[in-house]
């Protein structure tokens, strides 16, 4: 029986999750196990560009992976017609920019699997096995979201979160450098998990979100730094409607750029540090990952923050 009375709980209110007909897991790379278990695939392609973490489950299950190259686009350069039954070819909604190609995509390529990690609010295809990572969005420590066409018949235990949510207190409370390294040991807390449900103190958080807003927010700050930086942009970035991104992808010849926006307390991830091992300087995924600074648009950002992040891509600090 639950508990009546006695002392308080975090209070939080009772909202709606953004997917709410998707099954609640607790990571990423699990909902990518849990895929490719349901669907006994043998062999999977992923592209050179990616986190490393997704092969967590794909050298646990043994499967043979294949990496393939992408384009300047961001889209693969790969023979379709190539996949086997058994195989899966996984591909990512790279900064929530590539639903339009995904939707042409999903046509021509079979047994795909949608990695929306960097898309939250991209809806899945129907029929397509689609996962998301909710913590690239917003403050919760873990998490996932899975659209999957075939359902595994096991019980999952149900995952608890309360022992990772020292980062995201301390950034509230003290600093964001005081919290970085609670950061980084909460992100190493998730490796080598089994696959569990979406811990309760997770869901409750994110059905506490004004998505809509935050959406907004989102898109308005990247069209801002879009109209700004754009004639710079050595990436061609298309900006697309409804879609919903994650940074601002900016690909500049300013080799100390990055340095300079740390030096001014303006953080950017590495998109993905593994790449400098995984490829070599002429590839364009090295370029991608270390000559690309990805800038934050998301919902905390005002347009006081994104004038000065672009006073210091100009200098003028
Ligand atoms: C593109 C991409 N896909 C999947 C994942 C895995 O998500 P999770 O950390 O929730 O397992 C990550 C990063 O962790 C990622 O960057």
């Amino acid at each position: 029986m639950k508990a009546i009375g006695g002392y308080f709980e975090l209070e939080l209110n009772k909202g709606e999750e953004y997917h709410k007909k998707a099954i609640s897991l607790n990571t990423g790379r699990n909902a990518l196990e849990y895929i490719l278990l349901a669907n006994g695939y043998k062999k999977i392609y992923l592209p050179f560009f990616t986190c490393d973490v997704l092969l967590e489950p794909i050298q646990k299950l043994k499967i043979e992976v294949v990496f393939y190259n992408i384009n300047e686009l961001l889209e693969p350069v790969f023979d379709f017609n190539s996949i086997k039954h058994n195989e899966a070819f996984l591909y990512t909604n790279y900064f929530g920019l590539k639903d339009s190609y995904i939707n042409v995509l999903a046509k021509s390529c079979k047994n795909l699997i949608i990695d929306n990690a960097q898309s939250f609010y991209s809806k899945p295809i129907k029929g397509v096995d689609t996962f998301y990572s909710p913590r690239k969005f917003f403050g919760v420590p873990d998490g996932a979201y899975l659209y999957s066409n075939k359902n595994l018949d096991i019980d999952l235990e149900k995952d608890v979160s309360y022992n990772r949510f020292e980062h995201l207190l301390r950034r509230i409370d003290t600093s964001a450098e005081d919290g970085y390294s609670y950061f980084k040991e909460n992100d190493e807390k998730l490796s080598k998990q089994p696959i569990k449900k979406m811990a309760k103190l997770t869901q409750l958080i994110l059905s506490n979100i004004d998505y809509r807003s935050c959406a907004n927010k989102r898109r308005q700050n990247f069209n801002y730094l879009h109209d700004i930086l754009n004639k710079t942009n050595l990436l061609e970035v298309v900006v697309q409607g409804e879609s919903v991104p994650m940074v601002y992808p900016y690909w500049c010849e300013d080799i100390g750029l990055r340095e300079r926006l740390i030096n001014n307390k303006v953080y950017t991830a590495t998109y993905w540090p593994n790449i400098l091992e995984w490829c070599t300087k002429d590839d364009l995924e090295f370029k991608l990952a270390s000559d690309i600074v990805y800038l934050p648009i998301d919902q905390r950002q005002t347009e006081k923050e994104l004038v000065e992040i672009i006073k210091i891509i100009k200098n003028e600090y």
